[in-house]
């Protein structure tokens, strides 16, 4: 009896943070805040908080909660993943929010300057799109674009699975977190509703609390030197 093992998979953490709906409120108006004070976005694109000024929202108090419980499930994550949360210390790196209207989109990139990345779902209207993970180097692919979504509609592909396809959408729920290695290529899907999608999102960088003996891994950053010292 033939049999696949699977091995080398890109595994997305979800979970909810089941936060309390008047919280969520008070967090959905302090964004709706920044957005309305920034300049006008580019059309189609949706509104960026790191890129409109607002990229530390950990450092602001009404959002102290929110990452106390998102610290958690990063922690569940890392746990999960066999690592040994005792000889690691994290850090928020930046942070900021997003806000999605109709028709808009964010295009496909990744964060490659840090680690562990999420969305959180302050606010995820029906319709209003979730997002894609991408890979073009997918271990299955035996020619490169060979699991692209569009062969199936070319019959190419007959049977269509998630471990095989090099893009795949995942569509939370509101509340819903989504936590993946900041490495991973992603892009969010353009909304179909006139409420709009609110999501949080930071990187987190992990370093050894004491590096001795690893070579992998960074350093902590407190035994580095500044080239100003
Ligand atoms: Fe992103």
């Amino acid at each position: 009896m033939s049999k696949f093992v699977h091995i080398f998979p890109l595994s997305i953490y979800r979970d909810s943070l089941t936060l309390a709906p008047d919280y969520r409120q008070q967090l959905i108006d302090s964004i709706l805040q920044m957005e309305a004070a920034s300049q006008k976005k580019s059309v189609d694109r949706a509104w960026l908080g790191d890129t409109a000024g607002h990229e530390f929202l950990f450092q602001r108090e009404e959002f102290q909660e929110l990452f106390r419980a998102i610290a958690q499930k990063i922690r569940d994550y890392t746990m999960a993943l066999g690592m040994n949360n005792d000889l690691l210390d994290f850090y928020f790196q930046r942070s900021w929010a997003t806000v999605t209207r109709r028709g808009e989109e964010i295009n496909e990139h990744a964060h490659n300057q840090s680690n562990i990345s999420f969305a959180y779902y302050l606010q995820k209207p029906a319709g209003s799109g979730g997002i894609n993970f991408i890979t073009y180097d997918h271990p299955n692919e035996i020619s490169p674009g060979a699991f692209t979504p569009s062969k199936a509609d070319l019959g190419f592909i007959d049977r269509p699975s998630m471990l095989t396809w090099n893009t795949v959408g995942i569509n939370p729920k509101e509340d819903e977190i989504v936590i993946f290695p900041s490495k991973t290529l992603h892009a969010t899907v353009p909304s179909e509703t006139d409420q709009p999608r609110i999501s949080i999102s930071a990187d987190v960088t992990t370093m050894l609390r004491d590096s001795r003996g690893h070579e992998t891994m960074m350093p902590n950053f407190k035994h580095w030197r500044s080239f100003d010292a």
